[in-house]
C-alpha cells in the first residue's frame, strides 16, 4: 500500500499519513456508497436529521482536538481554527432543520387551459444518488461538511475526497459523522493526490453528482471531462472592493484589511483588489496603512496571528512572483513586500496598472493591489473585466449609488459597506463566469443535490 506523508506548514513536523488509493480501492469505496444509497434514502428524514444533530454535537465536543489539528495541518491561527469547527456544527444543525422545512407541492391541472382539476401533480424531491464531494485545503472541515451534510440529509450517499493537505482533518470529520450513527457506506472517504486519482474518480460511472470546491484550473479540467453528471462548483475569485468618493474611508479600510489579509488571504472570498475613485485614494491608503500595521504577523504556534505562513513553498513562491512582477512594472509599494520563507508580510501596492499580473490573477496570499479609477463607470468596467465573478464590495454612503453599482456587477454576491465573505452560511453563495457553477447555501445546496419528481394522478377515470 502506498502512503502519502502529511507535514505541517508551521514547523514541518510529520502529522500522519494517508493512503494513496489505487483504482481498485477507489472502486471499493464508491461501490459501498452505491450499495448504501437504496437503504439510506428510505430512512425517514427525521432520523437522517437526528444523525446530523448528533454529528454537530460530536463536532462541538471535539472542538479543541479538531482546531489543534486544523492549525497544524493547514496553518490556521487558533481562533480561526476554533471558529471553523463551531461554525460547521451550526451549519450541520441548520442543514437538518432546513431539510425538514422543505416541502413538495401539489399542482392542479386546471390552472392550465384545457386541463381539468382532476389531474393533479404531486411534486416531491428525490436524492440524486452518490455525490462525490471534493474539498480544498483552506477550510478542510467547513467546506467538506457544507457538501456532506446537505447531501446526506437529503438521502444521498457521499464519496468524500478531501484535499491532500487537509485530509487528516477530513478523515476526522468523516469519523465523527460515522460515530453519529451513519450506516456503513453512507459516507466513504477516498484519499490520494487529485493529480493521480482525480480523473478516475470524477469520471467514475457510479458517481451521480459532483460537488467541488477548489481552483478554477482544476474545476475547468473536471468540467471538460465529465458528461451528463450535474456539477456544483465553487472556484477561484478576484473580489473587488469598490470605494466611492463619499465612502466612510476609515470604516472601508478596516473592512478591506480584515477581508484581504485574514488567514493570509487564503480564502476564495478574500478582497483581492481595490478599485478606488482617485479623489479619495490617498486618504483611503492612509487608513489602510494604519490597519495593516495593526495586523499580527507570525507563526500561530507562537502568536495569535492574522497573517500566517502560506500553505506551501510553492504557494509562497507564486505570490512572490506576483509581487516581483508588480515591482518591476512600476507599482508603488505602500507597505510589506518582504518574506521570511513561507511567511509573506502583508503587502499593499498602489498605482497598479492593467499590464500587471496582480491586477488579474488570484494570489491566494497576503498581497493587495490598488487600481485608481476616474469614474464609477470605470470601476464597474474594471471589476467586470476579470475572468472571475465571485463577490464584490461597494463602499458608499449613498444607497442609490450602491444599488446602481451592485446591479451592474457580474458577480454572485455584492456586499454593500461590508467586506466580501461567505457567511452567514445559509445565504446563497455562488460564482459566475469562471468562479463557479450552481448555487450553494444551505437550502440552495439541498435543492442542488436533489431533483424534482412529479407524480401525476388522474382522478377522472
Ligand atoms: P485545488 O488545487 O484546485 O484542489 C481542490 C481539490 O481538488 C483538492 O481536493 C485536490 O486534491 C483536488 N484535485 C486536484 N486535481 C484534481 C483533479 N484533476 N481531479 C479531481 N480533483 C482534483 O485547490 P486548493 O489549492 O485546494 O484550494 C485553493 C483554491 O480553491 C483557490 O483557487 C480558491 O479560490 C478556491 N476556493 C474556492 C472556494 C469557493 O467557495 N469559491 C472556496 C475555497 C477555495 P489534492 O489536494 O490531492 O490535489
Ligand atoms: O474560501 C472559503 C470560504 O468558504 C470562506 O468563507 O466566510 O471566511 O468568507 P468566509
Amino acid at each position: 500500500m502506498q502512503e502519502i506523508k502529511i507535514f505541517s506548514p508551521l514547523d514541518n513536523s510529520l502529522l500522519g499519513s494517508i493512503k494513496s488509493m489505487s483504482k481498485e480501492e477507489v472502486d471499493k469505496e464508491v461501490g459501498k456508497a452505491k450499495e448504501a444509497f437504496y437503504s439510506w434514502k428510505e430512512m425517514p428524514l427525521s432520523q437522517r436529521a437526528d444523525i446530523m444533530y448528533k454529528a454537530a454535537d460530536l463536532l462541538v465536543a471535539n472542538t479543541k482536538k479538531l482546531a489543534d489539528l486544523l492549525m497544524m495541518e493547514v496553518g490556521k491561527d487558533q481562533k480561526s481554527a476554533t471558529s471553523e469547527v463551531t461554525r460547521t456544527a451550526d451549519f450541520i444543525r441548520f442543514t437538518a432543520d432546513t431539510a425538514k422545512s422543505i416541502h413538495g407541492e401539489s399542482i392542479q391541472g386546471d390552472t392550465f387551459s384545457g386541463f381539468s382539476k382532476e389531474k393533479i401533480a404531486m411534486v416531491t424531491r428525490e436524492p440524486v444518488g452518490v455525490v462525490l464531494a471534493i474539498s480544498p485545503f483552506n477550510y478542510p472541515i467547513n467546506l467538506a461538511a457544507s457538501k456532506i451534510a446537505p447531501a446526506l440529509v437529503s438521502g444521498n450517499t457521499v464519496v468524500f475526497k478531501p484535499a491532500t493537505t487537509g485530509s487528516l482533518c477530513g478523515i476526522e470529520l468523516a469519523k465523527l459523522f460515522m460515530e453519529a450513527g451513519l450506516p456503513e457506506g453512507a459516507l466513504t472517504v477516498v484519499t490520494g493526490k487529485g493529480s493521480e486519482i482525480g480523473d478516475y474518480i470524477v469520471t467514475h460511472q457510479d458517481i451521480n453528482f459532483i460537488n467541488f470546491t477548489g481552483s478554477t484550473e482544476v474545476g475547468l479540467d473536471i468540467s471538460g471531462k465529465v458528461h451528463m453528471v450535474p456539477l456544483l462548483m465553487e472556484l477561484g475569485g478576484k473580489d473587488a472592493a469598490i470605494v466611492l468618493k463619499d465612502a466612510d474611508l476609515e470604516f472601508a479600510a478596516k473592512n478591506i484589511v480584515a477581508g484581504a489579509f485574514s488567514y493570509s488571504g487564503q480564502r476564495c472570498t478574500a478582497v483581492k483588489r481595490i478599485l478606488v475613485l482617485e479623489d479619495v485614494a490617498d486618504k483611503l491608503i492612509h487608513y489602510l496603512k494604519i490597519e495593516i500595521e495593526k495586523l499580527k504577523v507570525g507563526n500561530p504556534l507562537n502568536v495569535q496571528a492574522d497573517v500566517v505562513p502560506l500553505i506551501s513553498e510553492k504557494a509562497a513562491d507564486f505570490v512572490w512572483e506576483l509581487i516581483e512582477d508588480a515591482k518591476q512594472k512600476g507599482a508603488k509599494l505602500v507597505i510589506g513586500g518582504t518574506r521570511e520563507g513561507t511567511l509573506l508580510y502583508p503587502t499593499l501596492f498602489d498605482e497598479v496598472t492593467e499590464d500587471m499580473r496582480i491586477a488579474w490573477e488570484e494570489p491566494f496570499g497576503p498581497v493587495l493591489p490598488i487600481l485608481r479609477v476616474k469614474t464609477v463607470d470605470e470601476a464597474v468596467k474594471l471589476a467586470n473585466k476579470s475572468e472571475y465573478g465571485l463577490q464584490s464590495s461597494v463602499f458608499t454612503e449613498n444607497l442609490t449609488d450602491a444599488f446602481h453599482v451592485a446591479g451592474k456587477l457580474e458577480v454572485g454576491t455584492v456586499h454593500i459597506n461590508n467586506k466580501t465573505e461567505r457567511g452567514p452560511d445559509h445565504f446563497p453563495f455562488l460564482g459566475v463566469k469562471k468562479s463557479g457553477i450552481g448555487t450553494q447555501g444551505i437550502r440552495y445546496s439541498i435543492e442542488a443535490m436533489t431533483r424534482v419528481k412529479a407524480t401525476v394522478i388522474n382522478l377522472n377515470r
